[in-house]
């Protein structure tokens, strides 16, 4: 077979998540949020071969223009991931994934005696810290996660 043959057609409108190391893309698609009964047509492409990354995996969301805040929460597992949007069969923005500085909502923390794990209506937060790692820390208990511990709530 070629190397380069297009596995899934070009989209007309939308957004191509392109750049997901390999293994990822399900958890991506959990951090955006698409479930069996989106609306959209989104296809999902494992383990193929990339210039610079070895592997890697892609998501193609068609009709929907992910917005930046939307898609930055991806770069938590998709450092490198890239994010194309599709207008009229032509790439008319294309942007690197960065992590923004508060996550909400999408982790939670492993402090079992965390205020954000009691039941009060309390939106666990984290504020990121990439200096050598990722780290997050926790706004309630101040609790640090480390890559493994949000790597293992996507599973
Ligand atoms: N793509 C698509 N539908 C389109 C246009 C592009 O699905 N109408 C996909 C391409 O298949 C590719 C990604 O969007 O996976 C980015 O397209 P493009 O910028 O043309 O590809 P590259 O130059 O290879 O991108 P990069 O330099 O980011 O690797
Ligand atoms: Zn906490």
């Amino acid at each position: 077979m070629l190397k380069n043959t297009l596995r899934v057609s070009k989209i007309k409108n939308g957004t191509v998540i392109d750049h997901i190391n390999a293994g990822y893309a399900l958890e991506v698609l959990k951090i955006l949020g698409i479930k069996s009964k989106v609306k959209s047509i989104v296809s999902v492409t494992l383990n193929v071969s990339s210039k610079t990354m070895g592997l890697k995996d892609m998501v193609k969301i068609e009709g929907r223009e992910l917005k930046t805040e939307e898609v930055n929460k991806i770069a938590l597992l998709a450092p490198q991931a890239t994010i194309n949007i599709i207008r009229k069969y032509k790439v008319v923005d294309k942007q690197l994934v960065r992590l923004p500085k508060i996550i909400k909502e999408i982790i939670k923390c492993i402090n079992p005696a965390c205020i954000s794990n009691s039941n009060e209506p309390i939106k666990a937060t984290f504020y990121v810290d990439f200096q050598n790692a990722l780290l997050l820390k926790c706004h309630y208990c101040g609790y640090l996660l480390e890559k493994e511990d949000i790597v293992k709530q996507f599973q």
